[in-house]
């Protein structure tokens, strides 16, 4: 289980949201409309949305997340929740979700979970790691890790799947795929002085926790020495190598 450091999440992370636009045109939310943010995270997606007059709720399993979403946003309601037991009195017009499902360890369940929230026809707008996302920050950990021989202790807790297989589970969960991208996103880590290094102890925090503390200050320096001729762009900023799933599948 990740707990976050949401402060630091929205301090030098805000990318996550701030990128999350294209997904939100998808999603194309109106007014009087009943959505779920499900892992709204710190919140400003989810505020997004319900500027644009939809009634929204944001449910995330992180406390930590949540009380900086209240903090920042305590106009909206927010739900303490599990995307895998997902529950709502009452159907509802459009499930949205923005970079964590890639987070829920079984997909079939949140699939399930999700369609039950909707209502015949609702819709389900998402976007998420695809296939090959952050392939470059994985193979320098690994790579580092090996050079350590510490990789017997790393274990990744992402889902990370082809469109192909993502559009066939979402069918067989009881959608129709109306769009299915699936794009290369390169991001800057603007706010990431230590580069790659930064990014892991952010996002990595569960996999980092199983190395030994005395190695992981030599473990992160040589993730970047290893990541940064891939990495490193010709201005010397860090950039992930972000490759994003993003679709809309209506409820049958
Ligand atoms: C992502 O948004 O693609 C992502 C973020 C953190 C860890 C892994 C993937």
């Amino acid at each position: 289980m990740t707990t976050w450091d949401a402060v630091t999440y929205d301090s030098s992370f805000s990318f996550v949201a701030a990128l999350g636009s294209a997904v939100l045109e998808l999603l194309d939310p109106q007014p009087g409309e009943r959505v779920i943010d499900l892992g709204c995270g710190s919140g400003e997606l989810t505020a997004a949305i319900a500027r644009r007059g939809a009634d929204v709720v944001g449910v995330d399993s992180s406390p930590e997340m949540l009380a900086q979403a209240a903090e920042r946003f305590p106009h909206l309601r927010l739900l303490l929740a599990d995307g895998h037991e997902l529950h709502v009195e009452e159907p509802v017009d459009a499930v949205f979700s923005n970079a964590a499902l890639h987070w829920m360890r079984d997909p079939d369940a949140v699939l399930a979970a999700v369609r039950g929230a909707l209502r015949p026809g609702g819709r389900f707008v998402a976007e998420m790691g695809g296939a090959g996302n952050v392939g470059q920050l994985v193979a320098a950990l690994q790579a580092a890790a090996f050079r350590l021989d510490i990789e017997e202790h790393l274990e990744l807790p992402w889902y990370f799947p082809t469109p192909g297989e993502q559009a066939s589970r979402l069918e067989q969960a009881g959608f129709t795929v109306r769009l299915m991208h699936y794009v290369e996103r390169p991001t800057p880590l603007v706010d990431c002085t230590d580069g790659a290094a930064d990014w892991w102890r952010m996002f990595g925090a569960s996999v980092l926790e199983s190395v030994p503390a005395d190695r992981l200050d030599e473990l992160l320096t040589t993730v970047n020495e290893v990541a940064r001729p891939h990495l490193v762009d010709e201005v010397g900023t860090w950039v992930a190598d972000y490759v994003r799933l993003r679709f809309v599948a209506e409820a049958r």
